[in-house]
């Protein structure tokens, strides 16, 4: 057995970028994203720790989208927040766990930057030791804004100046992107640093790989009943290969699947969520996941446009359709929504 890898920590890798893109130097950018690492690691730490730790089940309370909060949602939350609210990196902040955005208190220092967050992603996963993720996005604040309003954040995600996740899973690992291809870096234990794993991820542009939620089948648009059907004939169907399928229910863990060997991802609109738009968020789900996947070669559509180009509509929890991964099977599944 080989020993344990060691190299490029998350740090390093974001100071020599800073430098190379030849950034004003201010290292503000440096600083947010080692906040963000920080708080990924504090969450894995309790994660891997579960029912020992006490955050397993939920807390009795709902968010602003009515979802049941798990201890754990909370906790993650406050870890977020703790890590970026106290070294002026950042100006504000909008989390699936708090009804308005934040903007941080008087007297706190604040920095150029905002940062969205789904703090635990698949956070029914917890309580059955299945993976979780982290997801987040970076935007830059507007020019002389103090203290950012949810109108701030409606920004379409083409304007992201950087998202990721953290999956928590067997390892944890933090996945980047700052626009120009995408990182993943593995938690070592032991030194308690992420550690630079995997240099330029790339999606696969074929794949025979999808997930979805068949169990709201019944409720799906024609054109994605039409696709997962003929992807179920396999070879025999049109699509002319035979499909496998996977669920993790935690976008971030079929995400990184998608990321490591290809595949397509749908949380669709459908005439249950059609009134809210659809199911995933945009802020904090679509838009940094969008980002990730394209900048590894992948694509990322509602179905009718692109998700980076999506008008915001003010509302920090606004929802989004989502298909996303594999480049040519993507564009397959869009084939039959403009073919409808
Ligand atoms: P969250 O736990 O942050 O609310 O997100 C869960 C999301 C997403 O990650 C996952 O793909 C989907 O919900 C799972 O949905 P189902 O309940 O339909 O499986
Ligand atoms: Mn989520
Ligand atoms: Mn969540």
């Amino acid at each position: 057995m080989a020993a344990e890898k060691m190299g490029t920590t998350l740090s390093t890798f974001i100071i020599d970028e800073q430098r190379r893109l030849g950034d004003q130097a201010s290292g503000l950018f440096t600083g947010l994203l080692n906040d963000i690492a920080i708080a990924c690691k504090g969450i894995s730490n309790l994660v891997n720790k579960g029912d020992l730790a006490g955050v397993l089940g939920t807390t009795g309370t709902e968010n602003t989208m009515g979802d049941a909060q798990k201890k754990m949602d909370l906790i993650a939350n406050d870890l977020f927040i703790d890590a970026l609210e106290n070294n002026g990196h950042c100006a504000g902040m909008a989390s699936e766990e708090l009804d308005n955005v934040l903007c941080l208190p008087e007297g706190k220092p604040r920095g150029p930057y905002l940062v969205t967050f789904d703090p635990l992603d698949g956070s029914s996963n917890m309580d059955i030791n299945m993976d979780v993720g982290a997801i987040f996005s970076v935007l830059k604040a507007p020019e002389g804004v103090q203290c950012p309003t949810a109108e701030d954040f409606s920004r379409p995600g083409v304007e992201q100046v950087a998202a990721g996740y953290c999956l928590y899973g067997p390892s944890s690992m933090l996945v980047l992107t700052t626009g120009n291809g995408v990182n993943g870096f593995t938690l070592c234990s032991s030194i308690g640093e992420f550690i630079l794993t995997h240099p330029n991820m790339e999606i696969p542009e074929d794949t025979s790989e999808f997930a979805i939620n068949m169990s709201n089948q019944r409720f799906w648009e024609q054109p994605v009943k039409d696709y997962i059907a003929d992807c179920i004939q396999g070879e025999e169907g049109p699509l002319g290969k035979r499909y496998n399928m996977r669920w993790v229910a935690a976008m971030v863990g079929e995400i990184h699947r998608i990321l490591i060997r290809g595949g397509i991802f749908m949380y669709p609109i459908d005439e249950r969520n059609r009134e809210a738009g659809g199911k995933l968020r945009l802020l904090y789900e679509g838009n940094p996941m969008a980002m990730i996947v394209e900048a590894a070669g992948g694509a990322a559509y509602t179905g009718y446009e692109r998700i980076l180009e999506v008008k915001p509509n003010g509302d920090p929890h606004q929802r989004v359709p989502v298909i996303m991964g594999s480049k040519n099977e993507v564009e397959k599944a869009m084939d039959y929504h403009r073919n409808a």
